[in-house]
C-alpha cells in the first residue's frame, strides 16, 4: 500500500522548532494538506510512532517550510536517526521558537488548533499565523519514494 499511495506526488514539509534550550529540533512530512482559508488552517499527518513530534507539540509555535528544489539531502537528513538533523542546514527561528530552513520555497508559522488520532497517524491541524512564500524557488517533488524537480516532472508529461 505504501507503494500505491506513493503514486500522488507531493511535496515536502520541514516542522521545525527550537526546544527549551533553544537548539532545533524537527522532522520531514509530507503528508499536508491546505485546510482552510478563513480561518487559516493547514494540516499535517504524523506517524503515532514518531518521537520528534512529542518534542515538537510542546513548543508554543511550529515553522513549517515547503522545501525547495535541491533540498533533498536536507529532507533525508529531517528523516534520519541518530544524526544531527540540522548539521550543513541553513536555518533562523523566530522569537517564537519557530524555525525556517533557508531556501525552501514557502512557510508557514503555526501554533497547533488540534490534534486528532487517524489510524496509525496522528492528524494535526495547524492555525497559521504568518506565511509567505519564494515565487523564484520551485519546492522539491516527492513521488514514488524518490525526489524529483517540477521541471523534470513536465518534460515527462
Ligand atoms: C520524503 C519523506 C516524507 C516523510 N513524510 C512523513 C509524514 O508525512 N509523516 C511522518 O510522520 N513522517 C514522515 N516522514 C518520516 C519522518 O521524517 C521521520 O523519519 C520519522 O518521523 C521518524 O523520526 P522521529 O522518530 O524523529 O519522528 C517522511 C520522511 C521522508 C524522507
Amino acid at each position: 500500500m505504501r507503494a500505491t499511495f506513493g503514486r500522488f506526488p507531493s511535496g515536502v514539509i520541514a516542522l521545525c522548532a527550537t526546544d527549551m534550550r533553544g537548539d532545533p529540533i524537527g522532522m520531514a512530512v509530507s503528508a499536508f494538506v491546505n485546510v482552510s482559508l478563513d480561518p487559516p488552517l493547514v494540516g499535517v499527518f504524523v506517524q503515532a510512532t514518531s518521537t520528534t513530534w512529542p518534542k515538537l507539540k510542546e513548543r508554543p509555535r511550529i515553522g513549517l517550510s515547503v522545501l525547495g528544489a535541491g533540498q533533498q539531502a536536507s529532507c533525508r537528513q529531517l528523516a534520519a536517526r541518530e544524526v544531527d538533523r540540522f548539521a550543513n542546514v541553513s536555518w533562523e527561528s523566530t522569537d517564537h521558537g519557530s524555525v525556517f530552513l533557508h531556501g525552501a520555497s514557502a512557510w508557514f508559522d503555526c501554533e497547533i488548533e488540534s490534534e486528532t488520532t487517524t489510524g496509525d497517524h496522528q492528524f494535526v491541524l495547524l492555525r497559521i499565523l504568518e506565511h509567505d512564500f519564494e515565487a523564484e524557488q520551485d519546492p522539491l517533488v516527492f513521488y514514488a519514494s524518490s525526489f524529483h524537480e517540477l521541471s523534470s516532472l513536465l518534460r515527462t508529461n
